[in-house]
């Protein structure tokens, strides 16, 4: 008997990975995060299982369910919303079933931030503009940030900000962010990113307080930096004629000469650089 975390994605059903689909199909208990998992996921649990919506339960509770699935010898598919490496409770959960010696997988998501720059159709790292992007939030009710962790600290970079939880935060957010980043610095907000409802809302760190209304609340995403607008990059040396690479030497005498598979779909293994 495995309790599966399993990242559920940013709210398409469609988002799901297919490990994912395929291991609560097989699990006959699923405990869900019901503030943001989408319903349409349950869909994939089997005819007559056990489905709770953990979003009003304790701790204490949610691993008494996960206690009574495994006194029974039934597995658990457990789901959270996106991935689980970030702002899933999934830590404390892990902690408890060590304790308990209950065993565990976990499959990834589709995350959040990741949802939010595909519906921006960007890339959130470009060439010579931001090769960093910070997964960061403000602090919460019951979360405090630790020493350090300040938005000034990570804004100091100039790179990229993915900001989490924080819409309802968003003025002290683009207080603390004006004398890093400018008030000309590009800002997207996407709400929802990947629901049918989903809002996406671009301005400029000295605009977007006005752009945004009432109706935006909670499940926001607050995207910051200069690659949102960027157009004058340069191209990645990986793709560029003339540069030498495994799947490309240049000449016979190239180091990588000869030691690139026939097929790359055989081997997508990096080379001593570390690149593909
Ligand atoms: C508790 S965290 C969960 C993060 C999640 N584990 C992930 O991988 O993205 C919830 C926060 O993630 C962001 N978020 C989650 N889903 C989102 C979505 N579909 N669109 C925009 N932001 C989202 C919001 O900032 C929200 O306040």
């Amino acid at each position: 008997m495995t309790i599966h975390f399993i990242g559920a994605g940013p709210g398409a059903p469609d988002l799901l990975t297919l490990r994912g689909r395929d291991l609560i199909a097989a699990c006959p208990v699923c405990l869900y995060a019901g503030s943001l998992v989408p319903e349409q996921i349950l869909a994939h649990c089997p005819e007559g299982a056990r489905i709770v919506n953990t979003a009003p339960l304790s701790l204490d509770e949610i691993v008494a369910e996960m206690r009574a699935a495994h006194a029974a010898g039934l597995d658990v598919a457990r789901l959270h919303s996106g991935d689980l490496s970030i702002w899933s409770a999934l830590g404390e959960q892990l902690r408890r079933l060590r304790e308990l010696a209950i065993p565990y997988t976990i499959t990834p998501g589709v995350p959040a931030f990741a949802a939010a720059a595909a519906s921006l159709g960007q890339e959130l790292t470009l060439p010579g503009v931001a090769q960093s992007l910070v997964l960061t939030r403000t602090p919460g009710r019951a979360s405090a940030m630790p020493d350090g962790e300040t938005l000034a600290n990570f804004a100091g970079s100039g790179t990229t900000l993915a900001i989490h939880l924080s819409i309802h935060n968003l003025s002290q957010v683009v207080a603390e962010l004006l004398p890093y980043y400018g008030a000309e610095c590009p800002v997207a907000i996407v709400w929802r990113a990947s629901w049918p409802d989903e809002r996406v809302v671009r301005g400029r760190l000295a605009t977007v307080e006005a752009l945004v209304d009432d109706a935006l609340q909670r499940t926001a995403l607050i995207l910051v930096g200069p690659v949102l607008e960027s157009e004058d990059f340069a191209e990645s040396c990986l793709y560029s004629v003339g540069y030498d690479r495994r799947f490309r030497p240049q000449s016979a005498s190239s180091p990588f000469a000869g030691t690139a598979p026939s097929d790359e779909r055989v081997d997508k293994s990096v080379d001593k650089r570390g690149e593909p």
